[in-house]
Order: structure tokens, then C-alpha cells, then sequence
């Protein structure tokens, strides 16, 4: 029996040598271009989509099937999202298609998760992907758009996301930008930016406001 617990003992602290050896040893392939094993593949995509269902679930989802939020939605949309990830029509930029993990096809995504998993993802982002946690400088107001839009992103081809991008001016908080883009600039000078949280009538979740100042580009 004595021998038995020295062997599990000594075979123990020889695993975790050699784990802190390998380590520091710099054999361990960090770069972006070499591919993930399947086994780190299944371990890492199991342990997130496990880990937003469960941190999404107490999220309160407000009414998300609103023309005005969609349409802000897909300018903030364009300005934060489709340099990684793509969007009908538009492939992802050179940051993007050198991601690994790659960004995904958000349409297939918006498929396969609920606006609650959306909206917490682009809250959080992901840890060790090139996913940013668009809640360290956005309040939730701001983000609720983004889900709209891709909970509306599965209906959208080429042409039906180009016209609602066209008639989006103005709308949203990057509206400045997608002004720049498009359209030409308000009356006196200034694009229209529609505060998005008047359209939003249910409270968005159940995390303390954010401070408006505190939303910065
Ligand atoms: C700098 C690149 C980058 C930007 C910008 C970016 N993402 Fe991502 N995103 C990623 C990567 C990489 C992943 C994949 C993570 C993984 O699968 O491990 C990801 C994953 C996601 C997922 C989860 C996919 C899943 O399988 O559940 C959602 C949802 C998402 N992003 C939404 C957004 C939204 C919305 C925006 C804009 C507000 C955005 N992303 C901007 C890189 C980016």
C-alpha cells in the first residue's frame, strides 16, 4: 500500500516538473498562424459556449424587434464588428483574417445563440481570442443595436443589408462615422445621433448603469 501511494506521489510531482519544464522550455507553439490541435479545438469552443450559456441566463432581453434599434444597430455594427468578423457582402479586413481563432460568420452565430448570449459576449468578449469586451467602453444601452442587428443578420443578404445600412444614417452612436461614410452631414453640420436608449423600454439587465460620460472612442 506504502508503495503504491509513493509511486502516485513521485509519478504526481514528476507530471508537474516536467508541465512547469515544458513552460519555460519555449517548445509550447504560441503563433497565430499555426493551427489549434482538435483537442484544444473542442476543449476551449466546449468550455465557451458552456460558460456564456451560464453567465447569460439571468440577462433580461428588452424588445429587440424595433426597426429604429436595427438601424443603429448596423452602423455600430460596421464600425466595431465587421473588420473581424464580415458582414453580407463584405469580407473581413487584415486584422481579421489573420485571427486565430477567426472571427465567425456572425449570421451562423445569431442562429445559434439567444440575444442573451449575444448581448453578453459583445459585453465581455472572450479571453485569449482577439474577442474585445466592447462593455469596457460602451453601456449596455449602446450594445442592445448590435444584437438587434444580429438577431436580424440571419434575414440579411448582400443587397437587403446594403439598403439598411444606405438608410441608416444618423442612427446610432457611430453615426458620425457611417455620416462620414454616406451621407451628407445634418442641417447644421452635425449628424443626427439618435439616442438609442429612448427607444429601449424595458431596463436592460439587472447590472448597475453605466456612466455616460464614461463612453469613449
Ligand atoms: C478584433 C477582432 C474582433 C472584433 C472587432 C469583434 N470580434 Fe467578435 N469575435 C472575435 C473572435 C476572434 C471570436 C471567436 C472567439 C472564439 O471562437 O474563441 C469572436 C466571437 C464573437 C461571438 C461569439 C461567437 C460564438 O461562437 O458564440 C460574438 C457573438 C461576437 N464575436 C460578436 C461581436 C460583435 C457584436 C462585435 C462588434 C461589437 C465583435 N464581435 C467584434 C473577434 C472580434
Amino acid at each position: 500500500m506504502k508503495t503504491i501511494i509513493k509511486t502516485i506521489v513521485v509519478s504526481a510531482l514528476l507530471i508537474a516538473v516536467g508541465a512547469v519544464a515544458y513552460v519555460y522550455s519555449g517548445l509550447h507553439d504560441v503563433s497565430a498562424s499555426a493551427p489549434h490541435s482538435d483537442l484544444s479545438n473542442w476543449a476551449t469552443s466546449t468550455t465557451m459556449r458552456a460558460s456564456i450559456k451560464r453567465r447569460a441566463k439571468d440577462i433580461l432581453v428588452p424588445d429587440l424587434n424595433d426597426d429604429a434599434l436595427v438601424r443603429a444597430g448596423v452602423n455600430d455594427f460596421e464600425a466595431m464588428c465587421v473588420g473581424c468578423h464580415g458582414a453580407p457582402g463584405k469580407a473581413r479586413g487584415p486584422a481579421g483574417k489573420g485571427l486565430n481563432p477567426q472571427a465567425p460568420d456572425l449570421r451562423e452565430v445569431a442562429q445559434q445563440r439567444t440575444p442573451a448570449e449575444l448581448f453578453w459576449v459583445t459585453k465581455h468578449g472572450i479571453r485569449m481570442t482577439g474577442m474585445p469586451a466592447w462593455g469596457a467602453t460602451h453601456e449596455d444601452a449602446s450594445l442592445w443595436p448590435v444584437v438587434a442587428l444580429m438577431v436580424a443578420l440571419p434575414e440579411l443578404d448582400v443587397n437587403s443589408y446594403g439598403e439598411l445600412l444606405a438608410g441608416a444614417a444618423g442612427h446610432g452612436h457611430h453615426a458620425t462615422d457611417s455620416a462620414q461614410r454616406s451621407a451628407p452631414p445634418h442641417e447644421d453640420g452635425e449628424p443626427a445621433i439618435e439616442h438609442v436608449e429612448e427607444v429601449l423600454e424595458e431596463p436592460t439587465n439587472n447590472e448597475p448603469e453605466h456612466d455616460h460620460s464614461t463612453h469613449q472612442h
